[in-house]
């Protein structure tokens, strides 16, 4: 039957205040909360032995994708491509055997997402693909499957799949380090506890929404707008300013913070603003520093930090959201959503047609 809004104005809000569900009930199909371990369905590979990962997707999927990596080569020390797969198809890129082709999708059904896995079998990889619809093409064409619970998504511009897609890409990340052995029994469990507690700071994220409308009421204003952002922070950059372009039709651009001053740094000026996803961690300083390079060029610095992160940017930025306080491993995931709330906000400032926007498909099946 048609799923309804329940009382929400859109799906869109509805499907982000379906996180704390989404991410819990991801989590439970491959996190034994006894034990703290993830345990992934049977693979018919060896995830100690593959040589390399090849990981293709598109739009938001590629961004999560992005994120993966940086779990995977950090936690797991394994090599790890990442690229868009209209790019993929066509770049000859040079295989081993037995490398693994991961691909990640929500509907399972993206026609350059599809080629490519057809692509990544025949240069003989296995192909293990993220998905939200189990009983789509790319699931039966994959030797196996990682699935996110998400259920339908309506709005055409991702958020719940998205986020599901990341605590995926982490719960592999995590079996992948234990079984090469990368990853010692005690950070293990740390992290699994980090994605275990995320439903509950998902829901207190939730109510930060007047923090984010008071940033939305500048970012509306803008005709530009700068999303900046460090290691996995950067793809919560990219995905901020894709979800803003594609449901409010401002321009905004993502850029890794510390590449600004060979570029974009040109562009800055008080009417573009720079919103920034600078979660507590090892590259914190480092992005506070770029994001004061940006004010002293007369940027309005919106930012999204920690409890940690907060008191330090307090002379940098005008606004600051909050996001709670998690391991910086997982704080990636936290950020996505708040990003996901911002262009909400930004797009119902702006009355857009939030979760059906001009141009756009939530499946494409065309090359
Ligand atoms: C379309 C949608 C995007 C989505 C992309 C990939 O472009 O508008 O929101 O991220 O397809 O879709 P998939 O179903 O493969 O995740």
């Amino acid at each position: 039957g048609a799923i309804g809004k329940d009382g929400y104005r859109h799906y869109m809000e509805k499907e982000l205040h379906e996180h704390p569900s989404v991410i819990g009930q991801t989590l439970r199909r491959m996190l034994d909360p006894a034990t703290r371990q993830v345990v992934l369905p049977e693979l018919p590979f060896d995830l100690a032995t593959i040589p390399r990962i090849t990981m293709t997707a598109c739009g938001s999927a590629y961004y999560a994708g992005l994120v993966g990596r940086h779990w995977l080569e950090s936690i797991a020390r394994l090599p790890t491509d990442a690229d868009v797969a209209s790019e993929l198809r066509y770049r000859e890129p040079p295989l081993p055997e037995g490398g693994l082709g991961l691909l990640i999708s929500q509907s399972g059904e993206t026609a350059d997402t599809l080629a490519a896995l057809r692509g990544l079998h025949g240069a003989g990889q296995h192909v293990l693909s993220v998905l939200n619809v189990p009983e789509s093409t790319m699931a039966r064409e994959s030797d196996a499957v990682l699935e996110t619970v998400a259920g339908p998504e309506i709005c055409v511009a991702s958020t719940k799949a998205f986020t599901a897609q990341l605590c995926v890409l982490a719960c592999l990340a995590i079996a992948t380090g234990t079984a090469r052995g990368t990853l010692g029994e005690e950070r293990a469990g740390a992290l699994t506890a980090a994605l275990t507690d995320l439903p509950g700071r998902a829901s207190e994220l939730l109510t930060l929404r007047e923090d984010i409308q008071a940033m939305a009421q500048v970012v509306a204003e803008a005709r530009d707008v700068l999303y900046l952002g460090r290691g996995a922070a950067f793809p919560i950059a990219l995905e901020g300013a894709l979800k803003l372009k594609e449901i409010s039709y401002i321009h905004a651009e993502a850029y890794a913070a510390g590449e600004m001053k060979h570029g974009p740094i040109a562009l800055i000026d008080r009417t573009v603003p720079v919103v920034a996803i600078a979660p507590g961690g090892r590259l914190f300083e480092k992005t506070a520093s770029n994001l004061q390079e940006a004010k002293a060029r007369g940027a309005r610095i919106l930012a999204f930090t920690d409890a940690d992160g907060a008191p330090k940017l307090l002379n940098i930025a005008e606004q600051i959201v909050v996001v709670p306080t998690v391991d910086p491993f997982v704080a990636p995931i936290l950020h996505a959503i708040a990003v996901q709330m911002l262009a909400y906000e930004v797009a119902l400032l702006k009355g857009t047609d939030v979760d059906q926007p001009r141009n756009l498909a939530k499946s494409v099946t065309v090359e």
